[in-house]
């Protein structure tokens, strides 16, 4: 068994040294982007606004620390002598380099974006060809964290060596500036990232571009499966890059993340119950957190579920290890309810439950099921099982339902997901069996 576990600890430690040689998304990166409210309309303005907004609001002490400008924050051209990126002097008059130093002045890091293409997804200069420069510059700005993109990309994809040897360039070219800079690689899936890119990134989107919308069907997100997509395209429904994620999750670990793309919650397209759905399932399944509303001008609704303590603290629990879907029923009324498990650090666990079906739905949660994986030992053994959209008596997320032993039922309303944290019960005396919540 010490064996084992210190096999495991090895392999662990093995992963994170890994991923990108970097030594950073320890944990899935948190933060901010422009991108999901603003598209290309940024400036300097926008971006200290946010970085001020994420301290007034406190949103850096539940981690997130990332301010990252998305695409079009580039001048028409390069610096024609030097080869350099140049930022667009309108939207930016004092410089990348000014506006980083004021985000770190904030206890903030600075992320920029840029294209393993000739241009980027907006039209803008890419940086295939230029990855030393760019990477150069980069780290002359104070630059923290680098998304790159893959729009015209010159064909240079369709097997994952081909892919692989773009990213790699730019992942290479950020080592060698001596700067951590966080390397987050946005493919959308092609040639299956989760298999070749552990060691050059620190995460990796898994798909087209995420919609504002729980289920809408949208052709042009057209895969069914993100295994083998050859058009990842955008519009996909958040439900739907839940699906994609499943099968992906055993591919994740500490420094090399799924990313499910950056959160929508905040921008409007969604209910309550669904942004605490979006909440819940990028934060079991270990992606990056990454807001995307207007975090100038939030409702406490909003500020509510993005400061969720207890729910970020399993996203970032320091095992890494990504929620599995236990299993997929369809519901009794359209849709589908599905049950999904994780592994914590000290033998805890998390486990929730998810309804995309339009009706609410009563089902009975076994255990069994929960502990697929740990084997009859942990089946049979009793839980105190704790709610984690529930306050305890303090306020703070987290409330306790007793001790369970066997399993529950649960109500589950309509595009809703609950989330559990089990801690193995010292004694079962006081079980409950089937307990309705
Ligand atoms: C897409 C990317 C988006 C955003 C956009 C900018 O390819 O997936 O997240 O960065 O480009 O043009």
């Amino acid at each position: 068994m010490r064996l084992i576990t210190s096999l495991v600890a090895l392999t662990s430690l093995y992963t994170a040294v890994l991923a990108a040689d970097n030594g950073l998304a320890v944990t899935p990166q948190m933060g901010w982007n422009t991108w999901n409210h603003f598209g290309c309309d940024i400036s300097e303005d926008t971006i200290l606004s946010a970085a001020s907004a994420l301290v007034a609001n406190n949103l850096t002490q539940f981690g997130y620390e990332y301010v990252i400008m998305d695409d079009c924050w580039h001048a028409p051209s390069r610096d024609n002598q030097t080869g350099a990126p140049v930022a667009d002097p309108a939207k930016f008059p004092n410089g990348i380099k000014d506006l980083s130093d004021k985000i770190h002045a904030m206890g903030l890091k600075f992320g920029i974006y840029s294209d393993a293409g000739t241009y980027t997804c907006g039209g803008r200069f890419g940086s295939l060809g230029h990855e030393q420069i760019d990477a150069q510059t980069y780290a002359e700005w104070g630059v923290d964290y680098l998304k790159y993109d893959n729009c015209y990309n010159e064909g240079l994809s369709g097997t994952p060596q081909i892919s692989h040897e773009r990213y790699a360039n730019m992942s290479q070219a950020l080592n060698a500036t001596g700067r951590p800079i966080l390397f987050s690689m946005c493919n959308w899936g092609e040639d299956g990232p989760w298999n070749f890119a552990q060691n050059i990134a620190n995460s990796w989107r898994i798909s087209g571009d995420i919609m504002d919308n729980f289920d809408r069907f949208d052709d042009r997100c057209p895969c069914t499966s993100v295994i083998d997509c050859k058009l990842p395209g955008f519009h996909c429904a958040m439900s739907r890059i839940i699906d994609f994620a499943a099968p992906v999750g055993q591919k994740a670990g500490p420094g090399h993340w799924n990313d499910l793309d950056m959160l929508e919650i905040g921008n409007g397209g969604m209910t309550f119950d669904e942004y605490v759905t979006h909440f819940s399932m990028w934060s079991i399944l270990k992606s990056p957190l990454i807001l995307g509303n207007d975090i100038t001008n939030m409702t406490n609704e909003t500020l509510a579920i993005i400061t969720n303590e207890a729910v970020i603290a399993i996203n970032q629990d320091a095992a890494g290890s990504p929620a599995n879907r236990m299993w997929k029923r369809s519901a009794s009324e359209g849709g589908d309810l599905s049950l999904w498990a994780g592994s914590l650090v000290n033998n805890t666990f998390v486990f929730a439950l998810l309804n995309t079906s339009p009706a609410e739905q009563t089902v009975g949660v076994d255990l069994a099921d929960v502990f697929f994986d740990q084997g009859k030992s942990y089946q049979t053994q009793a839980y105190e099982v704790f709610d984690l959209w529930q306050k305890d008596g303090a306020g703070s997320w987290g409330k306790s339902i007793g001790i369970i032993q066997g399993g529950m039922n649960v109500t589950i309303g309509v595009h809703q997901t609950k989330v559990w944290k089990a801690v193995p019960a010292p004694q079962a005396n006081t079980k409950r069996n089937y307990a309705e919540l």
